[in-house]
This record gives structure tokens, sequence and C-alpha cells, in this order.
């Protein structure tokens, strides 16, 4: 694929020939040397690897809050590595959904203020960003827990909070990094059915990073992150 161009139109993600590397005392860590990446429109992506791998350090990139040494990161029409500052902040809220291991939620805000919050950052309608927030926290099985602040949900019930608020802009592409790595079995199964479903229902393309092989096998397809390539298992 040439840089110049941009995939076509079925991919919503195409990574080549990434490579970064972060300072590591007088030389340098190479952890990314090399990933190649394409993942059509509504497609379900697992990756695993060992811990230390470069995982998370690839969702960074992908996500946009860092930058490679080299390579390319093609999502949608866009070329996330070359955007400027001002259009890095408009992609990293509109253009990707991010759930993390760590909810992140604001443990102040209740669980509908939360997920309504992207999106009354992007000065959307309050009314028209509470009822999408209702709908979707009633997609992920919280319709009962519009006005419970954080401290009183249980982990799954948070990252269910986290998996609508992701949502919330409407982003083509999720990324979850090890979402169900601090909950146990029952929670995992309950956060994996409500991503997927996610994913299937609004025609999402999810890239997850799991060491659930219950998720795993449940992704369309899963990558191994070894020695900074991916490869597939
Ligand atoms: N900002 C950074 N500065 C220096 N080293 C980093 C930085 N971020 C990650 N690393 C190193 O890069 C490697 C990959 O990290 P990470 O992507 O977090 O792995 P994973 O998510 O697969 O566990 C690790 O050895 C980590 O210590
Ligand atoms: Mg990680």
């Amino acid at each position: 694929m040439n840089n110049e161009t941009s995939p076509d139109r079925g991919v919503a993600l195409a990574v080549e020939d990434l490579c970064k590397s972060f300072p590591n005392g007088s030389e340098r860590l190479h952890v990314l040397t090399g990933i190649n990446l394409t993942v059509r429109s509504g497609e379900v992506v697992s990756i695993t690897g060992e811990s230390g791998s470069g995982k998370s350090t690839l969702l960074g990139l992908i996500a946009g809050l860092d930058l490679p040494d080299s390579g390319a990161i093609h999502v949608g029409d866009k070329r996330v590595e070359q955007l400027g500052e001002q259009q890095l902040t408009r992609y990293r809220a509109l253009t990707v959904g991010l759930i993390f291991q760590f909810h992140y939620l604001l443990r102040d805000f209740t669980t509908l203020e939360n997920v309504m919050l992207p999106a009354l950052m992007q000065n959307r309608r309050r009314r028209d960003v509470q009822e999408r927030a209702e709908g979707l926290l009633a997609q992920v099985g919280l319709q009962d827990r519009l006005q419970h602040l954080p401290p009183q949900l249980s982990g799954g019930e948070r990252q269910r909070v986290a998996a609508a608020r992701a949502l919330i802009n409407d982003p083509m592409l999720i990324l979850a990094d090890e979402p169900t790595g601090n909950l146990d079995d029952r929670n995992s199964r309950v956060v994996e059915d409500t991503l997927l479903a996610l994913a299937s229902e609004f025609g999402k393309t999810l890239l997850v990073v799991t060491h659930n092989p219950a998720l795993a096998e449940r992704a369309g397809r899963t990558l191994f992150l070894e020695r900074g390539c991916l490869v597939t298992t």
C-alpha cells in the first residue's frame, strides 16, 4: 500500500510498518519493530501477548495518544500520525472510543453524567445527549443505575458504563485495552458480552487487547504481539 493513498472503503484501520521505541538509559528500547495490521469495518480483532510486549503502546499510537518513530496509521480517511494538535483532539474525541482496564469514571458524577460528558464537551444539545446516553446505558443493562455514582457500582457495572461512554460520540473504532483485566470471571463475561453486542449492534470496528482466552476466542480474529511484530495465532 502506498503511503500517499488512503486504504479502500471497507477498511477501518490500516497500520503499516509501525515502529516505536522509548529511551532506555543510554540506549533505546525497541518495543514495536514493524507492525502491520488491516482491520475491516465491523471486524472484531483481539490482540494478546506477554506483559510488556507493547500492546498498550500499539493501542496508544492508534488512539493518537503518542507518536510512532515511523510507519503509518490510517483510520478511515485519516493519517493519525500526521494530524495536527487540533485535528488530533477531534480525532480522539470523535473517531475513536477508548476503554481501559481501569474505568476512569469521574467519581463525583452520576453514571448518566459520566456517559454524557464527552458529548457535552462537543457542545451537543443536552436533551439529545441525554437521550442517547440513556439509550446506551439501557443497551449495557444499566437503565436502573442512571443516578448511581461510580463508587456505588460493581466493577463490572463500571466497565459497562465505560463502554457506554466510549460509544457516546459514535466513534468508528473502539479500542479496548484489557477491559476485563480487573474483573472476576462472571463480570468479565458480562462486560465481554456487552462489548461484543455494542460492536455488533452499531457496526463498530473493535480492537481489543485481552489476556482472557474466552474473549480472544469470541473475536473474529486473534493476533499475537511478539518481539515487536503481530503474528497470527
Ligand atoms: N513512556 C514510556 N517510556 C519508556 N518505556 C515505556 C513507555 N511506555 C511503555 N514502555 C515500555 O515499553 C514496553 C511495552 O509496554 P506496554 O505497551 O505497556 O506493554 P503491554 O501493554 O503489552 O504490557 C514495556 O517494556 C514498557 O516498560
Ligand atoms: Mg498494557
